[in-house]
């Protein structure tokens, strides 16, 4: 499959969760690990969020200026049903193009809604779209945010070319119901995925960042 290279980037607790039980927002680590984001951020030409991440976190998806980006990547959006927030600040905020994907959308889903705003409305599988952001829209790096649904899928397509990690070691979340980078725990993948670690960066405030190369 023509796609772009893949990253993704995830906090994740001494238990190896994402999130807490509810889905509650991500906000359980460090000024440097913002700070991180940001810069990973600045590799890619696209952003790519599941509609919960996008929800939970109040996420803008683009690089503030005092980061001196030189260009705000793509935001784009994936949904089953295209159950998108028309009011979400994404589609108010100032940023890269918003591209939406709706892989299964409902019979009352109205792409107009968004093209109002400026989105660029999609429709079709997750492989097809990872596709066209390569080959229409040119993106050679694509930075995957979460949550852990989406990753799950982009696992299952053995499309995930690198994983950076915040090891937060200062926090639990607990629960088997909590999400892990692959979501909710349940079935194992088609098979196992070899990653090697080539960066392992222990910080002074119990975290430590880490970053997994794909195997090929
Ligand atoms: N620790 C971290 O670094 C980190 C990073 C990201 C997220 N999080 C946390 O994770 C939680 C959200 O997790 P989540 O798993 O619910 O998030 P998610 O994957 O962002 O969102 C789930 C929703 O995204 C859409 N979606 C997911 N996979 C899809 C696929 N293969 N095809 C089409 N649409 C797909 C669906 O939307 P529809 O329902 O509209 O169909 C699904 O309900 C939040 O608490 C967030 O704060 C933490």
């Amino acid at each position: 499959m023509t796609r772009p290279r893949l990253l993704i980037n995830f906090a994740i607790t001494a238990d190896g969760k994402t999130s807490t039980v509810r889905k509650d927002p991500a906000h359980f680590t460090s000024k440097a690990d913002l700070h991180r984001l940001l810069e990973i951020r600045k590799r890619a030409d696209a952003i790519l969020v599941g509609r919960g991440t996008l929800e939970a976190d109040e996420m803008s998806l683009t690089i503030p200026a005092e980061h001196e980006p030189a260009k705000q990547p793509l935001r784009c959006v994936v949904s089953r049903g295209g159950s998108f927030d028309p009011g979400h600040k994404i589609f108010r905020s100032k940023g890269g193009a918003v591209h939406l994907l709706a892989t299964d959308p409902r019979p009352d889903y109205d792409p107009a809604v968004y093209e109002k705003s400026g989105a660029t409305v999609h429709t079709g599988a997750l492989p097809d779209f990872l596709h066209r952001l390569r080959t229409e829209y040119v993106v050679e790096t694509l930075l995957c945010e979460g949550g852990g649904s989406l990753v799950r899928a982009l696992a299952d397509l053995d499309a995930i070319d690198e994983i950076n990690l915040t090891f937060a070691g200062h926090t639990l979340f607990g629960g088997q119901d909590a999400p892990t980078i692959t979501g909710a725990l349940g079935e194992h993948l088609p098979r196992s995925l070899e990653f090697e670690l080539v960066r392992f960066d222990p910080q002074d405030n119990g975290e430590c960042f880490l970053t997994y190369e794909r195997k090929r």
